[in-house]
């Protein structure tokens, strides 16, 4: 694993990671580091390691499994650790989304607006917003329909890489608002100091 370093701007977070371990280590160093209302978006293909990461913050959390959301379906729930942790996992809404919303992730956070946003009545069916005022940590796999109102929050973007080496991944991480910011530094010292 390798820290490629943080901007100048303390915007933005670049980790080159070399195999799942990694993945879940780098959760685990956030799990550690998160505070409640800590909201972090995933963005990669099927397989990138999105829920590896998450399982690495909900050990660093200390919550153990998580147990499917008694109430909501994409919904699971951590509640046995230092906060609560909400992962959801919104593929299937993703896939209603219309081709047209597909980000420009080059262009974050600008282009999040361009997104059509999926309906504030369905967002609440899934426990959305149950989630994001519990004072919980909350990680969400394909947030595409899910972030253009955010003011806080850190954005993954784990890529594959270009080579034959199947577990190299690429994650650039970006802090959108001062606190989301904040949290990306500790992250990453928490990181270094693993
Ligand atoms: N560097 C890596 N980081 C994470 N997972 C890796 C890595 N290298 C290989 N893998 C493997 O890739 C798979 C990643 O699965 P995971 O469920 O975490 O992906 P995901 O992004 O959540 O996919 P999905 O979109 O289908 O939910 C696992 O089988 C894992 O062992
Ligand atoms: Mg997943």
């Amino acid at each position: 694993m390798a820290d490629q370093g943080i901007d100048d701007s303390g915007l933005s977070w670049i980790v080159s990671i070399t195999s799942a371990a990694e993945t879940y280590q780098l959760g685990e160093a956030f799990g550690r580091v998160a505070e409640k209302n800590s909201l972090l978006l995933l963005f990669g293909s099927l397989g990138a390691g999105k829920t590896t990461l998450t399982s690495g913050i909900a050990h660093g959390l200390g919550a153990g499994e998580s147990v499917p959301s008694p109430s909501y379906v994409y919904a699971f729930v951590y509640d046995k650790g230092r906060l609560p942790l909400w992962h959801f996992d919104f593929y299937r809404l993703y896939q209603e989304l219309p081709e047209d919303v597909t980000p420009n992730l080059a262009n974050w956070p600008s282009s999040r607006h361009a997104w059509r946003e999926l309906e504030p009545e369905l967002l609440d069916s899934v426990g959305w917003y149950e989630a994001l005022e519990d004072d919980a940590v909350v990680v969400a796999e394909w947030p595409q329909g899910v972030v253009n109102d955010l003011s806080d929050a850190l954005v993954v973007v784990m890529q594959s890489s270009m080579t034959d080496d199947v577990e190299k991944r690429i994650l650039q991480i970006f802090a959108v608002g001062t606190k989301s910011q904040f949290l990306l530094a500790n992250w990453r010292k928490q990181w270094q100091s693993l």
